[in-house]
């Protein structure tokens, strides 16, 4: 509305003079940063301080690689690069920067392969391989157990006895490592197309849930994926979980409600320890791969949860490969009797245009979805585009996890740019950093900046992509007023604190 204001003003007297065509020039140019997310922050003068240092960087940055195009990082995969980035100063500066919330992560890939590598150590912990269907290579089955388990292979053997037999436990080590992380030397040539990633992606799972789920590991895990986050300037983490059954040594398990419930134990010991972290949800986000009857089930899960946690209970979605998975239109008679959940969809995460896995968005939209996961299809919908702005559907953009998980190859053309460029409800987050090593938020805040964005893009995008972390969370409205004043003294502190020789 605003633009077109501007526009006509601007189209209803012709150019005169030169100067005057310079001056509509601008005009145009002004209105359409306002128009940006961020566009309409006025910088105060510390922050324009602060500013001048972030830019001179980015500007370094960017204009050698307009030069060099070959140099430029987000237009390779991110395993070329990932390590590289993290000398950058613009990198540096982002993750100083407080970053409010990560809205769109997954329990089982909070922490990658070091951490991981470090629960292998632990006793009680057997193993064994098993020729792959699917990829080339072995698949690893871990189980923690008090005596030799008997299901799935006929080898199973303690880790620590064969770590003891090894002659080389560097080497064991090494080669254990690569069944917690998607990344590899030679992307490309590992991972043809999205099948290819998304099979490798599917195996990160089936290895880690035996790890994770052994209940004292799973407390711990979160506990740690949570100092990790705070770490990297987050206050605050809505966490999607198919809330699997925990299992003790004696392989007895626990059904879904005490995950649910550790959760909440886990957070208010971290909470104690770190009195500034604002908290946690979670999202219950079960397979799409089911039938109606599963999801039954779910449903009924999903509102016990509401019921005996309501304080860390979110709301519900499905996961799995879009693609693959059912889509939402076969479960809308059963959705639209349970409009007493709050939902959390993933949708529009494919480059199909027109299937029905681009359909999603209709359905998520319709059913009311309060923010979309992904919405990397949303673009090619006008109509949903004017939806989100006026429902003000918060939009969980994962570009590094786009780029992993085989949506796009050069981060210039992810659909962030348009969604910022709209001033759209844009909120980032990092999907599973995990599985793939990235930062909780540091590395997709990065790309989003240098790679995804304007190049005139400055501070003010960050202070709002931090602010919107938080104004679309599933927090309730006065602990969201709390938290974003917490995140204001933070912006304060960081900014206060600035030094430019330091970057
Ligand atoms: C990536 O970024 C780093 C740090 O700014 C830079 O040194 C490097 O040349 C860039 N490009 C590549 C292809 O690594
Ligand atoms: C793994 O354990 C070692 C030794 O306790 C510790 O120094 C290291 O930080 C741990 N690594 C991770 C990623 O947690
Ligand atoms: C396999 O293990 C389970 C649990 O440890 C046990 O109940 C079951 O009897 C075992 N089965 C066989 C065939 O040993
Ligand atoms: C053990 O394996 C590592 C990694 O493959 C290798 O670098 C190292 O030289 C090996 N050490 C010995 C003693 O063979
Ligand atoms: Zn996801």
């Amino acid at each position: 509305m605003r633009l077109l204001i501007v526009l006509s003003i601007i189209f209803a007297h012709g150019a005169c003079d030169i100067a005057d065509y310079y001056a509509k020039r601008a005009k145009l140019a002004e209105a359409e940063n306002l128009l940006t997310v961020g566009g309409n922050y006025p910088l105060d003068h510390k922050e324009t301080i602060v500013n001048r240092c972030l830019m001179q960087h980015k500007y370094r940055e960017l204009d050698y690689a307009f030069d060099n195009p070959q140099y430029f990082n987000c237009s390779h995969h991110f395993f070329v690069y990932k390590n590289k980035m993290r000398e950058s100063k613009v990198y540096k500066i982002i993750k100083n920067m407080p970053k409010g919330a990560a809205l769109h992560v997954h329990d089982m890939a909070l922490l990658g392969p070091d951490y991981v590598m470090n629960l292998t150590y632990m006793d009680n912990l057997y193993f064994c391989f098993k020729p792959d269907p699917v990829l080339s290579g072995n698949h690893l089955f871990l189980q923690f157990a008090n005596q030799l388990p008997n299901k799935t292979c006929d080898t199973w053997q303690l880790i620590s006895d064969a770590r003891r037999d090894a002659k080389n436990v560097t080497e064991f080590d090494f080669n254990l490592r690569k069944h917690f992380t998607l990344v590899v030397d030679d992307p490309d040539t590992a991972y043809p197309a999205i099948t290819d990633t998304w099979d490798a992606f599917m195996n990160y799972f089936t290895t880690i849930i035996p790890l994770v789920t052994y209940r004292p590991v799973w407390e711990q895990y979160f506990y740690d994926a949570l100092k990790k986050y705070r770490e990297d300037n987050l206050m605050y983490i809505e966490v999607r979980s198919v809330l699997p059954n925990l299992y003790e040594l004696d392989g007895s398990t626990y059904d879904q409600i005490v995950t649910a419930k550790s959760y909440k134990k886990v957070l208010s010991r971290f909470i104690k320890d770190y009195p500034d972290f604002e908290g946690a949800k979670i999202i219950f986000a079960p397979s799409r791969y089911v039938g109606n009857a599963e999801l039954d089930a779910y449903i009924e899960t999903a509102r016990s949860l509401k019921n005996q946690v309501p304080e860390i209970f979110a709301g519900f979605d499905l996961v799995g490969q879009e693609d693959k998975g059912k889509p939402l239109i076969d479960f809308v008679p059963k959705l639209l009797q349970a409009n007493d959940l709050n939902f959390f969809f993933h949708a529009g995460e494919t480059d199909w245009y027109g299937t029905q896995t681009d359909g999603n968005l209709y359905d998520a939209i319709l059913l009311g979805t309060k923010r979309i996961g992904h919405a990397y299809a949303l673009t090619k919908h006008p109509l949903l585009m004017k939806e989100v702005v006026e429902k003000d559907i918060g939009l969980e953009i994962n570009l590094i996890s786009n780029s992993v998980l085989s949506l796009v190859k050069d981060l210039r053309n992810h659909p962030l740019n348009t969604y910022v460029a709209n001033g759209m409800p844009v909120v980032l987050s990092s999907d599973d950093p995990g599985a793939w090593e990235a930062e909780p938020a540091s590395d997709d805040f990065y790309v989003a900046f240098v790679g995804a964005s304007s190049r005139l893009s400055d501070l003010s995008l960050l202070k709002a992509l931090g602010e919107n972390s938080l104004k679309y969370s599933a927090l309730e409205p006065t602990r969201k007023a709390a938290a974003l004043r917490k995140l204001n003294f933070q912006w304060k502190r960081f900014i206060d604190n600035f030094d430019c020789s330091k970057y």
